[in-house]
């Protein structure tokens, strides 16, 4: 796919906390220069198709702390891209109107059990628009480092909050993915606390995407939103 916007640079508020708190009392803690350049140009924004589907667009858009939820929604915008339609992938906070989109998939990392807020906010700020258009919703998290009926299930409930807020929003379908945990993207605060945590949940650091069962939900996804579209 091809670059075509700029990249964006954001640490999570809990990091950014989690990280003074560190650097204050630890004297380490934020991320270097260097860390923070190479967290800067995770934040993928690319556009495939344009032009190929007569002048419709289809938008996936993403929050993500460390990067790796971009690269999932890179990963769905190519299939729908591969099966005809012009896609743009973009942060959700790059994205000021929906008006050239005719169909929308938004994504998000998870913290404390929820989309990450900024993606609960593109949602809250867009819902009339969302509500008129063919919409998919997906998450990444490491509730489904193991994937079971049991993990799928609380995976799932992490999007009740949005379901319940925007109702009017009505998903046609919701991926949910394990994601990645690298310890060397977190401050010295939350990587502590993220190991313990992790430990305790038996979850060993590592990407844990799963490409194949992502591109399998995105080939689904083709023919709902295209039904959808010409319904
Ligand atoms: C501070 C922090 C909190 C997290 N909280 C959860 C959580 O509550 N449940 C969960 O399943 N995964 C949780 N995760 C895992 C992330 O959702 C997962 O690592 C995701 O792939 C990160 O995506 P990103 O690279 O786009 O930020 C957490 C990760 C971090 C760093």
């Amino acid at each position: 796919m091809k670059k075509v916007t700029r990249r964006k640079f954001i640490v999570d508020s809990t990091m950014m906390t989690a990280g003074a708190i560190g650097a204050i009392t630890l004297g380490s803690g934020v991320l270097s220069p260097e860390k923070a350049q190479a967290a800067k140009e995770k934040f993928l924004e690319t556009s495939c198709g344009i032009g190929k589907d007569k002048g419709r667009k289809t938008l996936v858009a993403y929050a993500s702390d460390c990067g790796s939820t971009g690269e999932v929604a890179e990963a769905i915008g190519q299939v729908l891209c591969d099966s005809g339609m012009a896609v743009d992938v973009r942060l959700v906070e790059s994205v000021k109107d929906l008006s050239s989109y005719q169909t929308a998939v938004i994504g998000s990392a998870v913290h404390a059990d929820n989309w990450l807020p900024e993606a609960v906010k593109f949602v809250e700020t867009n819902r009339k628009v969302l509500s008129q258009m063919p919409v998919a919703y997906f998450l990444t998290c490491l509730t489904l480092y193991k994937s079971n009926e049991p993990t799928r299930s609380k995976a799932r409930s992490f999007l009740d909050p949005v379901l319940d807020m925007f109702p009017q929003v009505k998903p046609v379908d919701m991926g949910l993915f394990a994601g990645v945990l690298d310890y060397s993207k977190l401050s010295f605060v939350v990587r502590m606390v993220m190991k313990a945590k992790m430990k305790k949940k038996g979850v060993p650091e590592g990407d844990h995407r799963n490409w194949d069962a992502i591109r399998f939900w995105a080939k689904g996804l083709n023919s709902k939103l295209e039904v959808l579209r010409k319904g």
